[in-house]
């Protein structure tokens, strides 16, 4: 883990938790594919019942947040994100751990993911332990109108 590096999750939609994540949103996905979010769907989120924003920060500044929804004893993992000039660090695979303890300690028993087939942040699942369990062709349709299959995967964290 980078040195320094703070990890804070929110379960309410806090203005300034939320404002981080747009400001990595706004740099970490690429535009081609359409898959980063507005605020208002964001904070839409943020309202439900079971969701948590987890941020990555060095010195107060953001670097990375991943954003996770539970329903009962499963979860999922709606968007994991860091800013390109701080990847390949672990940045990500830390937030994806974090968010995976404290799936742990609310109950929560699997988490599950959507992701494009030809996102290299399969590799980062795979690591962690995620298990492939189905593709849906032409699933996303990225901002070209071009198509693209979306895998499922999850992770079993009784085993
Ligand atoms: C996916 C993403 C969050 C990874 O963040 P990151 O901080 O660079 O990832 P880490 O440095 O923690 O990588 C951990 C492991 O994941 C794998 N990995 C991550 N990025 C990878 C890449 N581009 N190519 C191959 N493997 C990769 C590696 O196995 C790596 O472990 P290693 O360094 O021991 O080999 C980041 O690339 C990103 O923000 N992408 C754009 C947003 C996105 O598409 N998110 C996923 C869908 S919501």
């Amino acid at each position: 883990m980078i040195s320094g590096l703070t990890l804070d999750s929110y379960d309410e939609g806090e203005r300034n938790a939320m404002s981080d994540a747009m400001d990595i949103m706004a740099r970490a996905f690429d535009p081609a594919y359409g898959e980063a979010w507005t605020l208002p769907q964001l904070a839409g989120v943020m309202t439900m019942p079971g969701t948590w924003l987890t941020i990555a920060r060095i010195d107060a500044a953001p670097l990375g947040f991943a954003l996770v929804r539970s329903v009962l004893d499963e979860c999922e993992l709606l968007l994991l994100a860091v800013s390109p000039l701080w990847r390949g660090r672990g940045v990500g695979e830390t937030l994806l751990v974090e968010s995976l303890k404290i799936a742990r300690r609310r109950g929560i028993t699997s988490m599950n993911l959507e992701v494009r087939a030809s996102n290299t942040a399969i590799r980062l699942y795979e690591k962690i332990g995620f298990e492939y369990v189905h593709r849906r062709p032409g699933y996303y349709r990225g901002n070209d109108g071009q198509l693209h299959d979306a895998l499922s995967f999850r992770i079993d964290m009784l085993r």
